[in-house]
């Protein structure tokens, strides 16, 4: 019979390409999705470990895996990711029923890793070795949905942010040819893809070694290419901005209008002690020049609260930041001291409570300030991507081309598909709207 597996991902968007190509595998081997544990041969968790909440997260579900082992011993569990790359065999010592552990770059070759611990019926290891990289190419991607997909361009940091763990999970950044890349794209956009997302740790680092294309060159060249109506890319670091990368989205309406921009802090002094290269001057100068660009650009961010050593007037840097940029949206979170990494010298002396009061206090305030953003919207008619069917009294929700959510009501069929919906509401994280146009649904009907 036929051997199933569940994947269930943690983490960003570059874990949930990772599963697409873990399942790629599978499938190549000739496995089956399951839709549930109870339902799998073979159940992969594909971690994260940039917080130490996210590393907690996955024991806690191993211990649920746990009960399901007990009753299906041939259960094969597998742990995937940066959470396995760092954890490694103590994975094996608190949770001695795993048969799999894995980190990012072994992922991709699961099959194998699953033949082998069937065959050996001991416990498999497999870590990344930074002098024989994964190679980039050649995976076969199976596609969670058929309109919107990720495209890895980089893959790995250079960067020794202090507070970072994913250098020593990830590796050094390894940086795939132009030349793949937008192949991939053109058979994307030739199969019906409308959004591509162009993924990297730090994306627009991106420098093609053989045709010496920037960041911004590769998505001019990309920009390009027929049949795509939106193109993203996530996350740039500051340091890495150019002006080029500026007038490709001013100049190319099918790269969206929104750009995540990780600040982590608004105190040049914090800045300095988290080893980011940028201070908030030169931040705010490049918000400025994405401000006065010719075309609105949303911009986004993320922020720590409650790095070591950060004081009160510290915050207050941060809370003014907010006020300056005007940000249409904020990830903030609560530092967590992270193995192996640079900040682990420095004493976490702010205290979890105090953490907790400002990361209030950060996101209070910056509600204030979407709420006011998103009025802006009102009576406006919006194109959006719709996503999936809305987690609201809406059936549907998708995304505007500055990324603001969506929530309207319309028929299922026009999930994957471009709509135009007429912005009638607001809150400080979703905007709300009734349809007024949407293409053809009936496949019946005359192309
Ligand atoms: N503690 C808290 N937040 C962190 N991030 C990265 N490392 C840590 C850490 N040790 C946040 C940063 C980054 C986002 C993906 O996660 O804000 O941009």
């Amino acid at each position: 019979m036929t051997k199933t597996y569940h994947i269930e991902t943690f983490g960003c968007q570059m874990n949930d390409l990772d599963s697409e190509k873990i399942a790629g595998d599978l499938i190549r081997y000739g496995m089956q999705p399951a839709a549930a544990v109870s339902e799998a041969d073979f159940v992969i968790l594909n971690t994260c470990s940039v917080r130490e909440k996210a590393v907690q997260k996955v024991y806690a579900r191993l211990g649920e895996i746990r009960k399901q082992k007990g009753h299906r011993p041939d259960l094969v569990v597998g742990v995937v990711g940066c959470m396995a790359q760092l954890e490694g065999e103590k994975i094996l010592k608190k949770m001695p029923f795993v048969n799999i552990v894995a980190g990012p770059q072994k992922s991709f070759g699961i099959s194998a890793l699953f033949e082998r611990s069937i065959i050996s019926q001991k416990p498999v290891i497999a870590m990344r070795a930074d002098e024989d990289p994964v190679p980039l190419e050649d995976f076969h991607i199976a596609r969670g949905n058929t309109w919107s997909a990720g495209v890895t361009i980089s893959e790995g940091c250079n960067r020794q942010c202090a507070f970072c763990v994913i250098p020593l999970t990830r590796g050094k950044e390894r940086i795939r040819e132009s030349i793949h890349i937008v192949r991939e794209v053109e058979s994307l956009a030739a199969a019906g893809y409308l959004e591509i997302i162009l993924l990297g740790q730090t994306v627009n680092s991106y420098v093609d070694r053989t045709g010496g294309l920037s960041f911004a060159g590769l998505l001019r060249r990309i920009s390009g290419i027929p049949g795509l109506k939106r193109i993203r890319f996530i996350s740039p670091h500051p340091s890495d901005f150019s002006d080029e990368l500026l007038q490709v989205m001013e100049s190319r309406p099918q790269v969206c209008n929104h750009i995540h921009l990780p600040v982590q802090s608004g105190s040049s002094r914090v800045l300095k002690a988290m080893r980011r290269g940028y201070t908030r001057e030169r931040y705010l100068e490049i918000v400025k020049k994405i401000q006065s660009s010719a075309r609105p650009i949303a911009i986004s961010t993320d922020i720590i609260v409650g790095f070591p050593g950060e004081t009160d007037a510290d915050f207050r840097d941060t809370l003014t930041l907010l006020d300056e940029v005007q940000y249409d949206s904020v990830f903030s979170f609560k530092y967590s001291p992270r193995p192996n990494t640079a900040a682990l010298s420095l004493t976490d002396d702010v205290s979890e409570e105090e953490k907790g009061r400002r990361l209030k206090i950060l996101q209070d305030h910056q509600k204030h300030i979407q709420y006011r953003k998103n009025s802006s919207y009102m009576g406006r008619i919006e194109e959006v991507l719709v996503e999936d069917n809305a987690r609201s009294r809406f059936r549907l929700t998708g995304r505007t081309g500055s990324n603001k959510i969506v929530n309207f009501d319309g028929p299922d069929g026009l999930i994957g598909k471009m709509a135009y919906v007429k912005i009638t509401d607001y809150g400080p994280h979703s905007l709300q709207g009734i349809l007024i146009q949407y293409p053809v649904l009936n496949s019946s009907a005359p192309e």
